[in-house]
């Protein structure tokens, strides 16, 4: 049996072990996928153990994605950009650190709601780790721009910059949204405001969404989030947040087993288990 598991702290709520089990039964693949509380200051053993164990895969969760890239043979060029690693794929000994969760958000967004990022507005609500790697993706896409918003001003400015390579970006809180809301095409909300159990929270004033603008969600518990409920009142296309983490999953799974992912099954899965 082909070995892989997620590493994370807290661990026990994870959904991949169920979304990823699903998809090799599915392909009939001799693999499993385990999760795997892993505390602060035993990162490092653990990732031996990969090597070890010879485990072919391994997800990395919060809190590790930084700190598990000490511990690599090789990091992707993606992975680097963004600062952090959620996906290792073991090549006979050698680790190597990638990044799914950008491309992942950027495959769910074409897939699930038909938008292309190719010439299209962007702002990003938040500054955090998911918001890097949504960020870098949508520029690397061809997005015209890509705005960022935080409440941590600094925070936006230094993430603004770090995208600044590869597209038009400014940082900014999110009193200055009103200067930009005009142009741009896609909202992507980026942090925790409005996750279970704080349901009833909305991060940003919505009362100026219109039919033109597509608002999408990284948050996936709840499945619809108040933004969302907005967002769909003014006339805006959504886009709901488990396409995220099931791509970023399927994303993962090719790297792993060199299969196309079937998507369809893993999001079922997933689902179930709500
Ligand atoms: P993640 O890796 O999941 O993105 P993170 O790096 O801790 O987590 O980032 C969390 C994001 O949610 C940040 O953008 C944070 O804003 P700050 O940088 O200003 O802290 C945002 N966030 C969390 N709680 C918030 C709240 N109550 N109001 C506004 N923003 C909040």
């Amino acid at each position: 049996t082909v070995m892989h598991g997620v590493f994370g702290d807290p661990i026990k709520h994870s959904k991949s072990p169920i979304m990823h089990n699903r998809a090799f039964r599915v392909l009939g693949l001799n693999a499993a996928y385990a999760a795997f509380h892993i505390l602060p200051g035993q990162l490092k053993d653990a990732v031996a153990g990969i090597r070890a164990m010879q485990f072919r895969g391994v997800n990395v969760t919060i809190p590790h994605k930084l700190e598990v890239m000490d511990y690599l043979d090789e990091i992707d060029e993606g992975a680097k950009a963004i600062g952090a690693v959620n996906t290792i794929v073991n090549e006979d000994g050698r680790l190597i650190g990638h990044n799914t969760d950008g491309i992942g958000y950027v495959r769910s967004l074409k897939e699930e709601a038909g938008f292309g990022v190719a010439g299209k507005k962007v702002l990003i609500l938040g500054a955090g780790g998911a918001a890097r790697g949504v960020s870098y993706a949508l520029a690397k896409e061809g997005a015209a721009a890509v705005y960022i918003a935080n409440r941590t001003v600094s925070k936006a400015l230094e993430l603004a910059e770090a995208v600044r390579p590869f597209t038009k970006s400014d940082g900014m809180g999110y009193e200055s949204i009103q200067d930009v809301r005009d142009e741009v095409d896609l909202i992507v909300h980026n942090t925790s405001v409005g996750m279970h159990p704080n349901v009833d929270d909305v991060l940003i004033d919505t009362s100026w969404f219109h039919e033109g603008l597509t608002v999408s969600e990284t948050v996936y518990n709840p499945l619809v989030t108040r933004l969302l409920r907005e967002a769909e009142a003014k006339g805006a296309k959504t886009h709901g947040g488990l396409g995220m983490f099931i791509y970023q999953g399927a994303y993962a799974f090719e790297y792993w087993t060199g299969r196309e992912a079937p998507v369809a099954a893993m999001r079922e899965a997933v689902l179930e288990a709500f």
